[in-house]
């Protein structure tokens, strides 16, 4: 398993990925426009791992709603996995709530999952299936 990305919530991805290109010297990577989550989700490679810059698409995304309440920042941690269905049953059986009881496609159709944070310490947690 490895952190595939970490998903920050943003109100402009062009802005953040300036921020974060002349900060850190990262260059703009795939850009996704995922109406089902609501957002626009540009990646930004940091070595085997990404920043998952996350606009929302509209004030009726989970994203602005976060945005509203905590204000521009870390959303969520993503976990690359071999089998999704394996991880969430591990997850269930351990009596973690999860937010997606079967995975979904997310950005560039691979399957997702999410765990509901109040289980895992604040954090919202996705699950990807590599
Ligand atoms: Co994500």
């Amino acid at each position: 398993m490895k952190i595939h990305h970490v998903g920050i919530a943003v109100r402009s991805v062009d802005e953040a990925a300036a921020r974060f290109g002349v900060l850190l010297g990262l260059a703009k990577g795939q850009r996704y426009v995922l109406p089902e989550f609501g957002v626009c989700a540009l990646f930004i490679p940091v070595g085997d791992s990404n920043l998952e810059l996350l606009e929302p698409l509209s004030h009726a995304s989970t994203v602005s709603k976060f945005i509203e309440k905590k204000g521009e920042g870390i959303h969520h941690i993503c976990f690359e996995v071999d089998d999704i269905e394996a991880a969430l049953d591990d997850f269930r059986s351990q009596g973690a709530r999860l937010i997606d009881e079967t995975p979904r496609p997310g950005a560039g159709g691979h399957l997702v999952a999410f765990v509901h944070p109040k289980d895992t310490h604040g954090v919202l947690v996705e699950l990807k299936q590599g």
